[in-house]
């Protein structure tokens, strides 16, 4: 079995290099642990990449993913960067990689701690015992569309964006949504427009066909917006959610805010031959440098890595065992915390959980 690995080490912007320091603390441990070794190496990415360099992915930063067995990654943006066009914003570094890297599948779980119902929104009764997987395909749709643009049409601007589907890609994200099922509640919503949109209901058809080969595991289709009604009424009912690229942004961040707090949300990007891992939650320039983030949704995304990168599910486990455990001793950063509970920064958060290893 493997047991060095090259991981590319991308900071990114605002709590960026502070949540990705914390999570190869952690490494670090588990690297000890396992009996495992690590080759960190960092290189730029957005709105960093574009101060240094005038490129939010530099050519370099890519070769470097390319030759790693997977990229741990923190976050990009701020409003520093946020008037330049489109094309040459910081996230445009991170689309970039995606679709260089391949990364059709974006593996977003979100759970709720029992230790923790009270950061939610919702009432406790309903969130108690949410534990679902957002599968968003992440490599097409109106993210990729050509064609695309703004442009002059009859004396005004006219903007456009092109949403597509081809069959192979529908084809292999449904396959993935069946078999993360299988290791889990065997139930797969797909969330679509399919009353409106063609690609839509040419999606529904091809996962009705792919679900012929998973007979075991339920299906149910869903439209995208009595999804996000349903996800707020009855969150627990979910398992596995698939859906296309634009539909899985939103349905994942809405997913997100159910459990209470962004900060605690892992996410993992994988292809054919490349994996990428990164927290859900944005840069957030307002607490940056203060060393208050929350880095559980890295450790969390570290977590996903040695699980699906490095086949060690057992330290994966271990890892969220530690998160558990330091959220039922009451350590909270300040995103999540709560009058009763020990406010603790980013640093001694990462300790806190170091301990349980
Ligand atoms: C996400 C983010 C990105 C997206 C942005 C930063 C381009 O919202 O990962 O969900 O829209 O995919
Ligand atoms: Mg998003």
């Amino acid at each position: 079995m493997k047991k060095h690995f090259k991981i590319a080490v991308l900071p990114g912007d605002g709590i960026g290099p502070e949540i990705i320091d914390a999570a190869l603390k952690v490494l670090d441990v588990i690297s000890k642990k396992y009996g495992i070794t690590f080759e960190f190496e960092k290189a730029l990415v957005g709105g960093a990449a574009i101060d240094a360099v005038g490129d939010p992915l530099p050519e370099e930063t890519l070769k470097l993913c390319k030759e790693s067995d997977a990229v741990l990654f923190g976050a990009v943006g701020g409003e520093k960067w946020d008037n330049l066009p489109t094309d040459k914003r910081p996230e445009k570094g991170l689309l970039r990689i995606r679709k260089e890297l391949n990364l059709f599948a974006n593996i977003r779980p979100a759970k709720a701690y029992d230790a923790l119902l009270d950061a939610s929104p919702l009432k406790q009764e309903i969130i108690k015992g949410v534990n679902l997987v957002v599968l968003r395909e992440l490599t097409g749709d109106v993210y990729f569309g050509e064609p695309r643009g703004i442009e002059e049409r009859n004396n005004e601007r006219v903007g456009y964006n092109t949403m597509i589907y081809y069959e192979h890609e529908i084809k292999r994200i449904a396959r993935l949504a069946f078999e993360i099922a299988r290791g889990r509640r065997n139930k797969v919503t797909s969330v679509d427009k399919a009353n409106v949109l063609e690609v839509s209901a040419l999606w529904r058809e091809v996962v009705n066909e792919v679900h012929n080969d998973y007979a075991d595991v339920e299906l149910e289709h869903m439209y995208v917006d009595n999804c996000a009604m349903q996800l707020i009424r009855r969150p627990r009912d979910f398992d596995v959610i698939v859906t296309g690229n634009i539909f899985g942004d939103i349905i994942s961040d809405e997913a997100g805010a159910l459990t209470g707090s962004l900060g605690m949300l892992p996410s993992a990007s994988i292809g054919e031959r490349y994996a990428f891992y990164e927290p859900i939650h944005g840069s957030a320039p307002d607490i940056a440098g203060k060393g208050i983030a929350n880095p559980i949704a890295t450790i969390l995304s570290a977590a996903m890595m040695l699980e699906l990168t490095c086949k060690l599910p057992e330290a994966a486990r271990d890892i969220e065992n530690a998160v558990e455990k330091v959220l039922e001793e009451g350590y909270r950063t300040a995103d999540i915390w709560s009058v009763g509970t020990k406010r603790v920064n980013t640093q001694e958060m990462t300790e806190a959980i170091i301990k349980h290893l």
